[in-house]
Parts: structure tokens; C-alpha cells; sequence
């Protein structure tokens, strides 16, 4: 697997950043993060960690058919969502494409929400080593943790209740589905989040940030570059550290990465990053 890398572009915006939010302390920081691949693993002992959508993919509640339906969507779309060669604007109407196509899948396998729990409990889900101090530390020193994730909103609670973690500060925003009187899954709430929308729609529309006004300081964690714009709707930003884990294409990509993160992480299956941070500045 090699040795994780540590990429940093400008070393001293880094260290103002930090120095900054240093001063200011826990209670003017907010930490906004991805969830597939940013606070779960990318891979396990050479073997790729599924995402939310993945749980369910390859578990029991799904037929050998539509197994290889959805093996199929992500073979044709994942390698578009990372192409680096393509605008976001022309990868866009894919990405719903993917989702809108998977979740179809999805719905007419009358997943039930009683089971939710099981497949999660039987996946290979890892979230990244130092899970625990992240989310810990977090809650006793106050900070809300916003996962905004273009996943599954009911996997991933169950994947951090599951790993003891889902505390009181933590917010998700995500698609969540919807059961029908019997708790069979019938569609999805609300409007799509996919990779390269995460700046529009559901937060916008929210309370969330207008509740987090004097929180002018932000984390943010993410591992696409859909990910970077997360925080557009924080009302009077100050500070904002974007950390950014760069899992696949990591030559091609590189370069993208460290224009648009402060830090990005290669190789890095842990929290020891992040976790340093917040150790720092609160
Ligand atoms: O939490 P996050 O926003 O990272 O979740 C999105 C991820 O889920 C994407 O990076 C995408 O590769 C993955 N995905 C998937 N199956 C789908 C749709 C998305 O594995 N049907
Ligand atoms: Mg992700």
C-alpha cells in the first residue's frame, strides 16, 4: 500500500489558517465533512470499502440480477464521476443519470427498513482509523459536526450509531429514504444530492448554517472536488481549512487536488490528520 503522503501547495496560508482558528478557539468552529470515502476507508487490506449505496449493492436484500444491474452502473459511471479530463458541467447530468437509475433499482427490490441495521452490521464498512477521537473530541468540546453526504442518509446513521459515534452534535444531510406504512422502501425524500451538487438545494433551504451564525471558522473534509463546496452556504466565513483525501487516479488528480485543497492526504486510511488539526485549534 505504500506510505501515506501529506501534500500541502502553500505551507504558510496553512499555518495562518491554523494559527487563526487557533485564537478564536472550539466555539467559532464548525466542522462540515463528506462521509463515502472521506469518513469511512477507502480500502481495506488492499480491498476496496464500500460507500452507502455499496452496503446495499452487495448485500442480501438485493437479487443477483439487480446486483449485476447495479455492478454495472458502477462500472459506467464511476470512472466519469473521477475523470479529471472532463468538465464538472458535462459529468453533471451523469451523476444523476447514476443515482436516479440506481435508486430505481433500488425501490423495486422492496428493501425493509427493519433490515437497514443487518446489512449494515454484515458490510465491510470501515470508517478510518481514529474514528473515535474525531467524533469525541468533537462532541466534548461542543463542535457540530455537519456529514453532508450524497449517500444514503439511513446506511450511513446506522454505520456511526453502529460504531458508537452518532452523539448529539452530529447533523446529516443526505437522501433519505422513504417507507411506506409497512416499512418497505418506496422512494427517496426531498431533492437528489449527488457528487457535483453538494452547493445547491438542500442547504441552501436549510436552517442549519443561520443556527451556526457565530461559527466563522470551518474544517472541511471532503474527497471530490465536489466536496469543496460544502460550505457555500456558511453565513460570514472567516476561516476555512479544506482537507481532502485523494484515494484513486492519484497522479492524474494530483494536481487538481492541491489547487483546490489546502492539504490533501494520500494513501492515508486514518483520521491522524484531521484529528492533529482539531487537537491544535480547539
Ligand atoms: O458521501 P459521499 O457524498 O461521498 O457519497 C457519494 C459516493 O457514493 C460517490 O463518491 C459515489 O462514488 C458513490 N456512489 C455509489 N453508488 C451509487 C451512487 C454513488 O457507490 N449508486
Ligand atoms: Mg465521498
Amino acid at each position: 500500500m505504500g506510505t501515506p503522503s501529506v501534500y500541502i501547495k502553500d505551507r504558510q496560508k496553512v499555518e495562518k489558517i491554523l494559527t487563526a482558528m487557533r485564537q478564536t478557539g472550539p466555539s467559532a468552529v464548525q466542522v462540515i465533512s463528506d462521509f463515502d470515502m472521506t469518513l469511512t476507508r477507502f480500502a481495506y487490506n488492499g480491498k476496496r470499502c464500500p460507500t452507502c449505496h455499496n452496503i446495499l449493492d452487495n448485500s442480501k436484500l438485493i437479487s443477483e440480477d439487480c446486483k449485476a444491474e447495479l455492478a454495472d452502473l458502477l462500472k459506467t459511471y464511476y470512472p466519469i464521476e473521477i475523470d479529471s479530463t472532463r468538465p464538472v458541467e458535462e459529468k453533471l447530468p451523469l451523476m444523476v443519470e447514476w443515482w436516479t437509475k440506481a435508486h430505481h433499482i433500488l425501490v423495486q427490490q422492496r428493501i425493509r427498513k427493519d433490515l437497514l441495521a443487518v446489512v449494515v452490521q454484515e458490510s465491510d464498512a470501515m470508517l478510518r482509523d481514529g474514528y473515535q477521537l474525531f467524533f469525541n473530541h468533537l462532541q466534548e468540546h461542543d463542535v457540530p459536526l455537519l456529514i453532508f453526504s450524497a449517500g444514503i442518509g439511513d446506511i450511513l446513521e446506522e454505520v456511526i450509531r453502529q460504531a458508537g459515534v452518532f452523539h448529539p452534535n452530529v447533523k446529516v444531510f443526505s437522501n433519505y429514504m422513504e417507507f411506506n406504512d409497512t416499512g418497505v422502501l418506496q422512494g427517496f425524500k426531498g431533492e437528489l444530492i449527488h457528487v457535483y451538487n453538494k452547493h445547491e438545494g438542500a442547504l441552501l433551504n436549510s436552517s442549519h448554517f443561520q443556527e451556526l451564525k457565530q461559527r466563522h471558522n470551518v474544517l472541511l473534509l471532503g474527497d471530490s472536488l465536489g466536496d469543496l463546496s460544502m460550505a457555500d452556504g456558511v453565513p460570514d466565513l472567516e476561516n476555512i481549512l479544506k482537507i481532502g483525501y485523494l484515494n484513486d487516479k492519484v497522479e492524474e488528480r494530483r494536481e487538481s487536488y492541491l489547487s483546490s485543497y489546502d492539504i490533501v492526504l494520500e494513501k492515508d486510511e486514518t483520521m491522524d490528520v484531521p484529528n492533529a488539526i482539531l487537537l491544535h485549534i480547539t
